[in-house]
């Protein structure tokens, strides 16, 4: 393949005239508005040629076709087999897409991939490239693994011209390519590593794969920043991009940060054993330290949060200290620092608790990533706690985004989130009206954030013996 058909490939329209471009099977004479390497339909490599588009347009009158003409087949979705993957993808893999894998070395990227493969044989044969490690270790961690899969199938190889031979012959259902930065096009104009190489690399297998009807999944690296190592440019080419990221311990995060079919906001959760990655059945309590009645140090308070279409609980922790330098500094991996300096902000002005000569340190348990808006009143009473060293007489759970003003607005899916935090045994819940909630919920209604810290910290004035009140505290 050359860079410059691949060049060609990836602009269908030419930029300056927005004039269509137009390529010919020299073969069967199939038209189609990119270069592809293979005809989809009399299956020649390489066969496409470009053609004068305006000519062949004026000679060809194009035609559209009603959408509700259109057959779209439902059953173009094969199941991982895998429920958390398949929550992810939308209900399971597309025939004919690709998926890029990204994630560090180690989360377990080729362990999920060879699970999956496993459970993947029920759509045909699947191929697994191992272009990073060689087939006695694959075989080695299979039975790690303990799989049983005749239907899979292995090649130790990273030369993508042997790579096509092979699928043109073996023609699997599936192919799992471990990993794509490991491969080599021997006849890329581009030198390996170089991004045109990577680039040139991924057109060939997606082009395989629109051809076939297959299901590509491709493997690759991240950066130390977290995007896929060389290219974003890649990231296009593709129909979805999985994200797989580590939490804390053993835990681990699939997330969709594209999706041709399917949802984007969804999080699949693992837990790496020694035996591979299982699929967690009850997220909520990995993700809370203190939900046993008894009473939390302070600074801990249980956000209960939207994650796709899962609602999960989830302990969100600060610390606030005498800041160390004379800037103040905000330590917060898995919460974004510009909300937690908005919310200490509000806190400062509506409570009148200040931060401003405070370092402040915020942890999730179970290093998830809080997303969800109304993760921001748990935060706020996160803060507060750690700022004033006042404790709740047990774990409090919170939700409710946070105005400038210190207001407290509701949120989706309230009676849901009270559920949750009623299934761990939580049994005081903050957050703005109206819900229809349950009884037994412990729902107690706020409205501004002066409210919420009364109201989660009253307690502890009750138990512990002492008169402060959270106005005082902050003083
Ligand atoms: P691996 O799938 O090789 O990661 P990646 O392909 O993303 O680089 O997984 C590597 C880690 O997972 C390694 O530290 C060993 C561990 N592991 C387990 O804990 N249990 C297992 O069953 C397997 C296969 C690996
Ligand atoms: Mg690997």
């Amino acid at each position: 393949m050359s860079g410059e058909s691949g060049a060609k490939r990836r602009s269908g329209v030419k930029q300056a005239g927005r004039e269509q471009r137009l390529f010919v099977c020299s073969q069967c004479e199939r038209r189609e508005p990119k270069w592809l390497g293979r005809c989809p339909n009399c299956g020649e490599w390489n066969s496409f040629r470009e053609v004068d588009g305006a000519a062949a347009a004026s000679s060809r009158t194009p035609l559209a076709v009603p959408l509700t003409a259109i057959e779209a087949d439902p059953g173009l979705r094969v199941a991982s087999g895998n429920g958390e993957l398949d929550r992810v993808l939308g209900g399971g893999f597309m025939r004919g897409s690709t998926t890029l894998i990204g994630g560090e070395p180690g989360v377990g990227k080729s362990t999920l991939l060879l699970q999956v493969g496993a459970k993947l044989q029920t759509a045909g044969r699947v191929l697994y490239v191992s272009a990073e490690e060689s087939a006695e270790h694959l075989r080695l961690r299979a039975d790690r693994l303990r799989l049983r899969a005749p239907r899979l199938e292995v090649w130790a190889g990273a030369e993508l011209g042997d790579l096509l031979r092979l699928l043109d012959t073996a023609r699997p259902a599936a192919v799992i390519v471990d990993s794509l930065q490991a491969l080599t096009a021997a006849g890329s104009n581009a030198p390996p590593g170089a991004v045109n190489h990577l680039k040139e690399i991924c057109d060939a297998l997606t082009g395989w794969t629109h051809a076939r009807n297959a299901i590509t999944v491709l493997v690759a690296h991240v950066t130390k920043e977290g995007g896929i190592a060389g290219p974003k440019a890649i990231e296009h080419m593709v129909d979805v991009v999985l994200s797989f990221e580590t939490g804390t311990a053993e835990l681990r995060f699939l997330r969709a940060a594209k999706n041709r079919f399917g949802p984007v906001e969804e999080v699949a959760l693992f837990e790496m054993t020694g035996r591979g990655l299982r699929q967690l059945s009850d997220p909520s309590s990995r993700f809370v330290e203190h939900a046993d009645g008894n009473r939390p140090p302070p600074g801990v308070t249980v956000a209960t949060i939207y994650e796709g279409s899962r609602v999960l609980c989830v302990e969100v922790q600060a610390l606030v200290v005498p800041a160390q330098r004379s800037s103040p500094r905000i330590v917060s991996d898995r919460i974004d620092a510009g909300r937690v300096a908005r919310i200490a902000a509000v806190l400062q002005r509506s409570v009148q608790v200040p931060f401003l000569d405070r370092d402040i340190y915020m942890n999730v348990a179970g290093g998830m990533r809080l997303r969800d808006v109304a993760a921001d009143l748990p935060i706020a009473l996160a803060l507060y706690g750690a700022r004033t060293e006042l404790t709740p007489a047990a774990t409090v759970a919170a939700f409710g985004e946070i105005t400038l003003a210190g207001q407290v607005r509701c949120a989706a899916g309230a009676e849901r989130r009270l559920r949750a935090a009623a299934g761990l045994g939580i049994r005081v819940v903050l957050a703005p009206g109206p819900v229809s909630s349950e009884p037994g919920t412990g729902w107690q209604p706020v409205a501004n954030l002066r409210q919420a810290v009364r109201a989660a910290l009253a307690p502890a004035s009750a138990v512990s013996g002492t008169a402060a009140s959270p106005a005082a505290a902050g003083r």
